[in-house]
């Protein structure tokens, strides 16, 4: 069977680790696939950086060459950002190729354009690694939860504003000590602001909500507020009354279906509550549904390793799509409903 290519854009703390499995797991993926796997070209910004495992005759400065290479069949764009990455996503698609990205901010700014360029192209758009890390959630919201009708999605949706506010409550660390050790760690965004001013949380519930409720949300139609004001005295006063401070995201469907909420802010839970036990880095998730009833959602939600693994089960999905001449789920026909921050918990 004809190999297939992939090109990566992007080769940071998750690009690297997609590119070492993609290798250390070369065999086992092409079994699973029904054919091989190959990586065909890495975008990177640095090409003097030492790169253990990826030849240095796949490595080039021109994404949008590679990105618009007619030869790839898959790209995976792990970049980051509005742009280059849109433009770069847009070109794969019009040279035929399927996408997988972890995007979260592109998405949840212009997902619509990403899915009609797909649509059009007749090519898979996957981005499980864009909410949540390691953790299952697109791919069950978009397809094993299709078929009810589900009410609400909350939880813990960065691992880094976890993180720190874990730390504060376990050791009485400061915000910028606490910080400083999520960013050592490779938890923290290049730029934290978007962790810690709440931005990452409201593009995974923009992207959340919009798959939940089969409409289109927004990031700026998030109702946010992060953690930057969280004091040590805020954490102290909560665990005397038996709770920790996590930043949450909620998102309902209104009693009417005519409108939906989706907001973003630090709370206080009960240490007892299943969200009050989520340490460290990871995310747990709460999906509510008419049938299914409540779901919990947990796992790590950051770093390199977990979020590849999101990517790799991208990769597999849509390569198997291609060996078998299937296609992902595409977008959901959707009603725009609008958006506010109000609502009950
Ligand atoms: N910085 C993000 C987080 C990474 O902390 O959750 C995963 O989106």
């Amino acid at each position: 069977t004809r190999p297939l290519k992939v090109a990566l854009l992007g080769c940071g703390t998750v690009g690297s680790e997609v590119a070492r499995i993609m290798t250390t797991q070369r065999d086992d993926l092409a079994q699973r696939i029904g054919a091989p796997v190959e990586l065909a070209g890495v975008a990177v910004r640095r090409p003097g950086r030492p790169r253990p495992g990826i030849a240095p005759e796949l490595l080039t400065t021109d994404a949008e060459e590679l990105a618009a290479r007619p030869d790839i069949d898959v790209v995976i764009e792990v970049i980051g950002g509005i742009e280059p990455s849109r433009t770069l996503i847009l070109k794969a698609f019009e040279a035929g190729a399927s996408v997988v990205t972890a995007n979260k901010a592109l998405l949840a700014a212009d997902g619509a354009t990403l899915h009609a360029a797909a649509a059009k192209a007749g090519a898979d758009l996957y981005y499980e690694a864009a909410v949540a890390g390691a953790i299952p959630l697109i791919r069950p919201m978009r397809e094993s939860l299709a078929g009810d009708k589900v009410n609400r999605v909350l939880g813990i949706m960065n691992g880094t504003t976890n993180f720190i506010l874990d730390r504060m409550d376990s050791t009485g660390a400061g915000f910028q000590e606490a910080l400083d050790e999520a960013t050592a760690l490779g938890y923290a965004e290049a730029d934290p602001t978007a962790d810690i001013e709440g931005f990452d949380a409201a593009a995974k519930a923009a992207i959340l909500a919009g798959i939940a409720f089969h409409t289109r949300v927004t990031a700026d139609e998030v109702y946010r507020e992060g953690i930057t004001e969280v004091s040590a005295a805020d954490i102290a006063g909560a665990k005397k009354m038996g709770c920790v401070v996590k930043l949450l995201a909620i998102c309902e469907r209104s009693a009417d279906g005519e409108s939906v909420t989706a907001r973003v802010h630090p709370a206080m839970i009960p240490r007892s509550h299943p969200l009050g036990g989520v340490r460290e880095a990871y995310n747990a998730v709460f999906v509510e549904a008419d049938a299914a009833g409540r779901l919990m959602f947990y796992g790590p939600g950051a770093g390199g390793a977990p979020t590849a693994s999101a990517v790799l089960g991208d990769l597999v999905a849509v390569c198997r799509n291609l060996v078998n001449g299937g296609r992902g789920p595409g977008e959901s026909a959707y009603t725009e409903l609008p958006v506010s921050p109000m609502g009950s918990v």
